[in-house]
């Protein structure tokens, strides 16, 4: 999965960096192209000179003092990923809280391909709650984390903190590019659609939109060339191509435009629509018994039955149980049906959480603990990757 592939290794200021410079020969030995940035905590420890005589090149080491206009944005835009080995405390409450301050932490910001952190540093750092806390946060951007492990640390201390082996730091590099979207195209769904009574009210549901755009996020930074079609009014990733809809009848054009391989549907459709929008605000003296109502078009059938359909992942937000979902999961005729119960606390609308079930076209189903939706998305794209790659 490294041949060919160009890692920037970041290499921050602690003991740990010469182990790096041995992740930097192993990384060429996998066949990657290895260009490496050092801040100057990172010089106290290891001189530059070993790494440039691993990799042929000297280390990008400045923001400024550079053969390269924007080294930060060059490198950034170059990189297939970004690894940085050690991450220090330091460097990742930086990233963390967006502090862009030397090379290494404004490359990390300039850059939407995948970013590994090794972190390193003490155990009382380690368990430190501001370091809890910027590595929940940068969990929640998607980086990934390897490591640390325990054993003897600087000073003959002993604890949690020592960086992740080279080979395991390899290994994790080598699982994230085999996971990539390599430039896909994927389409989302996200958010409940609102069908207009009049210009003021809507028929609506309790759907946020939060799993679809923590899918679109995640699938960005996988590679994937994402169109995300929502009526949520979410941040998105700079490089989402998001069409902003409020209707199922809007929902339906948006998706009729694309053209994706893969294809997955979180959006909560409304079924039924009122007949007819009053142009103007129905007044409340005019009383309103009832609203007659007509169907939406099925968005998911349209996909499916498409003459070469995309690799289909539906949601199934039920309150009739498993077999329900499953019962469904046939009858839509998905890949890949996302089942959850959103009766269940920690589940479904308008939380940050999810617990969910997975049901593949035979039958089969796979249930996930209560895991936050970042994380939710990141099992969904791996199972689409499973089975669009044959990748595990
Ligand atoms: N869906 C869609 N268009 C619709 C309705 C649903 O694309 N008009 C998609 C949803 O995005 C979801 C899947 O179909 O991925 C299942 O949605 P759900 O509302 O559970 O399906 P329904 O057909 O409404 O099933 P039921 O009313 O029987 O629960």
């Amino acid at each position: 999965m490294l041949r060919g592939r160009r890692v920037l290794l970041c290499v921050t200021g602690g003991v740990a960096a010469y182990k790096s410079a041995y992740l930097a020969r192993r990384l060429l030995e996998a066949g990657a192209v290895v260009r490496v940035e050092m801040t100057d905590s990172a010089l106290e420890f290891v001189g530059s000179q070993t790494f440039a005589a691993i990799t042929g090149e000297s280390p990008f080491t400045s923001l400024f003092d550079t053969v390269l206009v924007s080294p930060h944005t060059e490198l950034a835009r170059w990189a297939d990923l970004v690894v940085v080995a050690p991450a220090t405390a330091a460097t990742l409450g930086r990233i963390a809280n967006g502090i862009s301050e030397d090379l290494v932490t404004a490359t990390v910001l300039a850059t939407t391909v995948p970013v590994l952190l090794a972190p390193a540093m003490h155990t009382e750092m380690w368990e430190h709650p501001a370091t809890v806390r910027n590595l929940e946060t940068l969990r929640e951007f998607g980086y990934h984390v390897v490591g640390p492990e325990e054993g003897p640390l600087a000073g003959g201390d002993v604890g949690p903190g020592r960086v992740a082996e080279p080979e395991e730091i390899l290994a994790a590099a080598s699982g994230i590019l085999a996971r990539e979207g390599r430039g896909r195209k994927i389409l989302i769904t996200a958010g409940g659609t609102r069908e207009p009574v009049d210009p003021v009210r809507f028929l609506g549901n309790r759907s946020s939109g939060k799993m679809g755009h923590a899918i679109a996020d995640a699938a960005v930074v996988r590679g994937y060339d994402v169109t995300l079609v929502t009526t949520a009014d979410l941040p998105v990733h700079p490089a989402t191509k998001v069409i902003r809809v409020e209707t199922a009848e809007e929902m339906l054009g948006a998706v009729e435009g694309t053209d994706p391989e893969i294809a997955i549907l979180a959006a909560a459709v409304a079924d039924f629509r009122p007949a007819d929008t009053a142009e103007s605000k129905i007044p409340r003296a005019d009383g309103l018994s009832s609203i007659e109502l007509a169907s939406t078009p099925d968005i998911l059938a349209s996909v499916v039955g498409r003459a070469i359909p995309p690799f289909t992942v539906g949601f199934a937000a039920e309150t009739g149980g498993l077999e329900r979902a499953k019962e469904k999961a046939r009858r839509k005729n998905v890949d890949l049906m996302v089942y959850n119960d959103v009766t269940e606390p920690g589940s479904g609308f308008g939380t940050d959480t999810n617990r969910v079930a997975f049901i593949d076209r035979d039958g089969a189903v796979e249930e996930l603990p209560l895991l936050a939706k970042r994380e939710v998305a990141e099992r969904i794209l791996d199972r689409v990757a499973a089975a669009v790659d044959g990748q595990g």
